[in-house]
C-alpha cells in the first residue's frame, strides 16, 4: 500500500480522532486483571490494541464487541489468568509487549511473545531486567532481551524499588503491573515523567498507587472491574494540527482529545513557535480532554530538550515537519530514544526529509532543522513506521508537486482512518489516493 499525496490548497473543519493508543491497552489489560465487568468506550480498533485484546483473551478473558470500538471485559481476577495454549501475538506494538510482560512476570505459569520484525529489533531488557530482579524468569533472543521471549512468572513476585534508567511508561507500567502480585510495594523512579496514564488507570480500578516526585509507589491489592471512556489520542491529532498550522489559510478543529499534561509537549511546542492554538476543556473519568483547534500562522524555530522529551516523544516525527517550515533552527535532544521505536526515527527523518529536499542535521541524540525549506514532491518511504508515514504525508500535503509515500499499511496500527479524516478536512479534493501498489 502506498499514499499519493498532492499539495492541498485548503484545510478547514472539525475531525475527530480515534481512541487513545496508551490508554486503549491500559483498559484491555486492567480489565482482564480485574474482578467483575469492565466496560471501554472508544476503544482504539487499530492493529496494535486489538493485539492487546486477543492477548488477554487468549489469557482466560471473556472480552466481548458490543459496538463500535465498545468492549466488555469480563476480568479473571488478579489470580484467574491460564496459561495460553499458543504463542502470543504483538505484531508491531511495543506496549503490548511491554506491559503484557509485566502481567506475565506474575502469573504462575509460562507463556511465549513474539512480534513482527520491527518488534523483535526492539529492547525488552529494560522491562525483563526489573521483572526478573522480582522473580520471574526469561529466556529468549539476545540474552533474554528481544522477542521471541518465554517468561515463567511467578507468584508471589519481591517487591522491589526500581530506579529506571530511561523515562519510559513501558518500562513503569511493566513493573507496577507486576507489581500487583508481589509480596510487597514496588515504587518506579523515573529520570524526568513520562506518562501517567497507568497511574491514573490503576486508581480508578481501586488500586493502591502513590506519586512523590519522580516515584510511584504501588501496594499489591485486588483491582475491580470500572466503566473507561477513551479520550481520542493525541497523537493523531497530532497530524491534523501540525497540517492545519502549516497549510496557508488551515483553521482544524480536534474534538475530544486527551490533553494529560504528561502528553500534551506537542501543545506547548507548537505554541512556543507562535502557533496560535484554541483549547476548550472538558474531563472524563480519570483523563481531562479538549477540542483543540489551530490556525495557520507562520511558524518559528524552538528548543526542545529534557524533561519535554516524554512528553511529546511519539510527535517529533510530526514536529520535525513543522521545524522545517518555520523560521530558524530547530534543535531536538535528548531524544535518543527515538532510535529504539517502531523504527530510528532519528535516521528515518534525516533520510526521507532528505529525499524531499530538506537537510535534516542527523545527531546522536536528535537532530536539527533550519528553516523555513520548501518541501520538493518525490518518493518517500515509512520504512513500516505509522508514524513515519503519516508525518510523511503532512508533509507531502505542503510540498512542491506530488509525493508518493510507500510502506503505508502501517498506518493501522494506530489510525485506521487517517487518510479519509484528512480529505475530508480537505474539502472535495481527494489530496490522499490510497493506492495499493
Ligand atoms: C507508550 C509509551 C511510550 C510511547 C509509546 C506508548 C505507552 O513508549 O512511545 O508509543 O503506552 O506506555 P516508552 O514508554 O517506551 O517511551
Amino acid at each position: 500500500m502506498r499514499f499519493r499525496v498532492r499539495p492541498v490548497t485548503r484545510l478547514a473543519g472539525a475531525a475527530v480522532v480515534p481512541g487513545d493508543k496508551s490508554i486503549s491497552h491500559r483498559a484491555a489489560l486492567l480489565g482482564a486483571l480485574a474482578e467483575g465487568p469492565t466496560e471501554v468506550h472508544g476503544y482504539l480498533e487499530a492493529e496494535d490494541c486489538l493485539r492487546t485484546i486477543a492477548a488477554v483473551q487468549a489469557l482466560g478473558a471473556d472480552v466481548t464487541r458490543k459496538g463500535p470500538g465498545h468492549y466488555r471485559i469480563v476480568g479473571a481476577g488478579l489470580a484467574g489468568l491460564r496459561e495460553p495454549e499458543d504463542v502470543l501475538e504483538c505484531g508491531n506494538s511495543g506496549t503490548t509487549a511491554r506491559l503484557l510482560l509485566g502481567v506475565l512476570a506474575g502469573q504462575p505459569f509460562c507463556a511465549t511473545l513474539t512480534g513482527d520484525a520491527s518488534l523483535r529489533r526492539r529492547p525488552m531488557g529494560r522491562v525483563t531486567g526489573p521483572l526478573a530482579r522480582m522473580g520471574a524468569a526469561f529466556l529468549g533472543r539476545a540474552g533474554g532481551t528481544q522477542l521471541p521471549l518465554a517468561v515463567r512468572g511467578a507468584r508471589p513476585l519481591s517487591g522491589l524499588a526500581y530506579e529506571s534508567p530511561v523515562a519510559s511508561a513501558q518500562v513503569k507500567s511493566a513493573v507496577l503491573l507486576a507489581g500487583l502480585a508481589a509480596d510487597g510495594p514496588v515504587s518506579v523512579t523515573e529520570p524526568a515523567p513520562s506518562r501517567d496514564h497507568s497511574e491514573r488507570m490503576l486508581r480508578r480500578f481501586g488500586a493502591r498507587v502513590e506519586t512523590r516526585g519522580p516515584t510511584v509507589t504501588l501496594t499489591p491489592g485486588p483491582l475491580s472491574g470500572a466503566t473507561v471512556h477513551v479520550p481520542g489520542d493525541i497523537s493523531s491529532a497530532a497530524f491534523l494540527l501540525v497540517a492545519g498550522a502549516l497549510v496557508p489559510g488551515g483553521r482544524v478543529t480536534v474534538a475530544r482529545v486527551g490533553v494529560n499534561p504528561t502528553r500534551t509537549g506537542l501543545l506547548d511546542v507548537l505554541g512556543a513557535m507562535g502557533a496560535r492554538l484554541g483549547r476548550a476543556e472538558g474531563r472524563e473519568d480519570a483523563e481531562p480532554v479538549a477540542d483543540l483547534t489551530v490556525e495557520a500562522t507562520g511558524l518559528a524555530a524552538t528548543e526542545i530538550g529534557g524533561a519535554l522529551v516524554p512528553r511529546l516523544i511519539d510527535e517529533v516525527p510530526v514536529l520535525a515537519v513543522a521545524a522545517a517550515a518555520a523560521r530558524g533552527r530547530t534543535l531536538i535532544r535528548d531524544a535518543a530514544e527515538l532510535r529504539v521505536k517502531e523504527s530510528d526515527r532519528i535516521a528515518a527523518l534525516a533520510r526521507e526529509l532528505g529525499r524531499m529536499g530538506v537537510r535534516v542535521e542527523e545527531r546522536p541524540d536528535g537532530l536539527a532543522v533550519t528553516g523555513p525549506q520548501r518541501f520538493r514532491g518525490g518518493r518517500v518511504a515509512s520504512g513500516g513506521d505509522h508514524r513515519m508515514a503519516m508525518a510523511l504525508t503532512v508533509a507531502g500535503l505542503c510540498a512542491d508537486g506530488e509525493t508518493l509515500v510507500e510502506d503505508t499499511a502501517c498506518v493501522a496500527t494506530s489510525f485506521p482512518q487517517f487518510v479519509p479524516t484528512l480529505n475530508a478536512l480537505a474539502g472535495t479534493e481527494a489530496v490522499i489516493v490510497e493506492d495499493g501498489a
